[in-house]
């Protein structure tokens, strides 16, 4: 059985006050999500402050993205042995808002996800359709060409040993969620293309859901049978919220 995994990408929010005291309430309240696994994915410059803070608690910590780079001259960019010297174990790879706004393109996220775990990172990488594609129905092309991309890069076996997310680009910070027979379509489909290449890697593998997930419709969409945890963005960002998601997924 695939253990739930529920993820918190915090963006590009919060101070080292508002995190400390998110820390604190998640901290307080995390001890009755005990089947789940459970991580934060902070800005780059609070992973010090949240290693500190959840250092010897239940709640894992990552990074938001990584440098294909293992070392050297490339200013502004933080390597993925970075990441782990802080204690990191995950890290999202392609998300959405860097593939539009740092044009980020799919060969680009597979040497992510190859540096990655290089380093031992646990890579989340994130896979959606914008709403455009959507409507031209070409949402599962959309997702098999940024998946096959990772698997021709780095072989399944590779991929197995991370975690996908399924974001659909025009449920993200919208508060329009996928209703869970759409998510599942997905899902199902993602696990399906992985099934293809391998059936331990497609049985084994967590599927995120990603998209105005919160503590309304968590617990829906987690019941269907391949959404395995979510990613969740502004819900993250309140510790109530937050751990009512968690609590939505533990089973
Ligand atoms: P929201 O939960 O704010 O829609 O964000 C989802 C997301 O992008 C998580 O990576």
């Amino acid at each position: 059985m695939r253990q739930p995994l529920v993820a918190g990408n915090w963006k590009m929010n919060g101070s080292r006050a508002s995190i400390a005291e998110l820390l604190d309430g998640l901290k307080a309240g995390i001890g009755n999500v005990r089947t789940v696994e459970v991580a934060l994915c902070a800005p780059a410059i609070y992973i010090p402050d949240t290693q500190v803070q959840l250092d010897g608690s239940a709640i894992k910590w990552g990074g938001q993205d990584v440098s294909v780079h293992a070392a050297g001259a490339y200013t502004g960019e933080i390597a993925a042995a970075m990441l782990t010297d802080f204690g990191c174990h995950f890290v999202i790879i392609g998300h959405s808002e860097r593939r539009a706004y740092h044009s980020e393109s799919d060969a680009l996220v597979a040497e992510k996800f190859a540096a990655s775990r290089e380093a031992g990172l646990v890579p989340i990488l994130c896979v959606g359709e914008t709403l455009e594609e959507r409507e031209q129905g070409v949402t599962e092309q959309v997702v098999a060409r940024q998946l096959d991309a990772v698997i021709a890069h780095c072989g399944i076996d590779t991929v197995g040993e991370g975690v996908v997310a399924y974001e659909p680009v025009w449920a993200i910070g919208t508060g329009k969620t996928a209703t869970p027979e759409q998510a599942q379509e997905v899902h199902a489909f993602i696990r399906g293309r992985l099934a293809a290449n391998s059936q331990t890697v497609a049985e084994g593998l967590r599927i995120l859901y990603g998209g105005s997930m919160n503590p309304k419709n968590a617990a829906e969409l987690m019941a269907q049978p391949d959404i395995d945890g979510g990613l969740i963005g502004g819900a993250s960002l309140k510790a109530a919220d937050f751990l009512a998601v968690c609590a939505a997924a533990n089973r």
